[in-house]
């Protein structure tokens, strides 16, 4: 028998009486969910990656999926959303599920970037738990306020890289650990296939007419108006454009620097440098080249790191930086971690590999079993378990990346990087691109 879900106002509620509110943490608040009860969650782009977030999380026995929402009415987005949740509100405005807010205790973001931060600092103000695809946000401020945003409401976040808790990353995070490697002098990392979204080299003139099914001014938010076009934004090739994206790295590293984030336990970078061509006006580059100094951790040999990332077709890091033998077959996307005793392969996703073949030979990996990154959310939810890639891990990894995007936009200058202070302290435009404008009417709600 399905019990009645607890809402958020109950418990506070509840806990008010007892005098405890301001002393309570996420997962307190939490533990007041019986065995039977539901986690209600809301579903906010439907579609493409959000159909595997949705479907994924309401795998839990616990949840249910009470509100879907998504800008396209149509039989792919939210038609077919319907269909497989006959009984959950269809929305068409995301501020129209956070209207009836008291009827959801959880929000999952699947949008385009630019929407990320807009969502979920809204749905955490409202204090709903949130799952928030990769990467975060789409500028650093808007990055560091998720951050701040989960911490002051205290609720349940998780990341979308969801090959974190995939063997293979788990695998190669506990051999690091181990020391198979040794502590580790440098790190290259990767993605060096096709450009699958880049269809244009500039914004196409006129307009098509907006199918019936498009809500084409809520697609494009926060960001400035511009005429619709078919297949150029909506869907999946919002990507090229810097207005909704945040370039080849903010699409793939937040999933390939996980794994060395997370083994070398890095925090933020103090400084980075980009090269990169001249970029167009409005959209990003095919190919780029960023460098990262870190400071050293436990896990690393020196005082400090290097990272250099890599990313176009072909855009491999050169042989001779690698130190492996020659016609050693790297992988398409993933990354090199070279360390006092060895190498390690990290592909981008598959098994790990230790190198030199011959110092390894009898070296017996331990596979780490995979997680569930998406019901160990809506479980830490419910107050059991903890997530892995809550905003106060992967903020600070979606910041070191999406400064890689400023630095591919001021290529060849090495920019240094304040934490602490959220600022570039040596480069006035780069500083300037930490933050973004915002259309009238949809400036986020900034934490204080
Ligand atoms: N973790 C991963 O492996 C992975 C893989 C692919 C995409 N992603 C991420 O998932 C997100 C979505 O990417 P995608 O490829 O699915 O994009 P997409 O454009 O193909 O799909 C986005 C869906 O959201 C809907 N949508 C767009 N704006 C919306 C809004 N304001 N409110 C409600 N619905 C809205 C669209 O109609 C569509 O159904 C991106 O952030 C992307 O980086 C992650």
């Amino acid at each position: 028998m399905m019990s009645k879900p607890i809402s958020r106002r109950r418990f506070l509620e509840r806990s008010a009486i007892a005098g405890g509110v301001g002393l309570l943490s996420a997962a307190g608040w939490s533990r007041v969910y019986g065995a039977n009860e539901r986690l209600r969650v809301a579903a906010i782009g439907v579609w493409g990656k959000g159909w595997s977030d949705h479907t994924s999380v309401a795998a839990s026995p616990h949840v249910d999926i009470v509100s879907i929402c998504d800008i396209d009415e149509g039989p792919d987005h939210l038609e077919r959303a319907a269909k497989h949740y006959p009984k959950a509100v269809k929305e068409t405005d995301w501020r129209k599920v956070l209207d009836n807010a008291r009827d959801i205790d959880a929000v999952i973001v699947s949008t385009p970037d630019h929407m990320h931060a807009p969502i979920s600092l809204a749905a955490m103000q409202l204090g709903k738990h949130v799952f928030c695809q990769k990467p975060l946000a789409h500028t650093v401020f808007e990055t560091r306020q998720m951050k701040l945003a989960a911490a002051k409401a205290r609720v349940v976040t998780q990341m979308g890289n969801q090959i974190q808790s995939h063997s293979a990353y788990l695998t190669a995070v506990k051999l690091v650990h181990d020391g198979a490697i040794g502590k580790v002098k440098e790190v290259h990392s990767w993605q060096s296939g096709p450009l699958i979204w880049m269809l244009v080299d500039e914004r196409p003139a006129g307009s098509d007419p907006v199918p019936s099914t498009l809500h084409w001014d809520e697609w494009l938010g926060v960001a400035p108006t511009r005429p619709y076009k078919t297949q150029i934004y909506h869907p999946f090739n919002w990507r090229a454009w810097q207005d909704f994206s945040t370039g080849q790295i903010g699409d793939f590293a937040c999933h390939i620097l996980d794994p060395v984030f997370k083994s070398l336990e890095l925090t933020a970078p103090t400084t980075i440098r980009g090269e990169a061509p001249p970029l167009p006006a409005e959209l990003w580059t095919r190919r780029s080249t960023v460098q990262y100094e870190f400071p050293g951790t436990a896990r690393t040999a020196g005082n400090t790191l290097k990272l250099t990332w890599y990313d176009g077709e072909g855009h491999f890091p050169p042989q001779e930086a690698l130190g492996l033998k020659e016609g050693t077959k790297l992988p398409t996307a993933g990354s090199l971690l070279i360390g006092e005793k060895g190498s390690l392969i990290i592909p981008h996703v598959a098994a790990p590999r230790l190198l030199p073949d011959e110092t390894y030979a009898d070296f017996k990996i331990e596979t780490v079993p995979d997680r569930d990154h998406y019901v160990s959310w809506a479980d830490a939810c419910r107050g059991e378990g903890q997530t892995t890639s809550n905003f106060d891990y992967s903020g600070p990894l979606t910041e070191t990346v999406l400064l890689g995007s400023i630095a591919i936009r001021n290529p060849e200058q090495e920019l240094r990087w304040d934490a602490d202070a959220l600022k570039i302290t040596n480069h006035s435009t780069a500083n300037a691109m930490l933050k973004k404008p915002y259309r009238k009417g949809w400036e986020p709600a900034w934490v204080s």
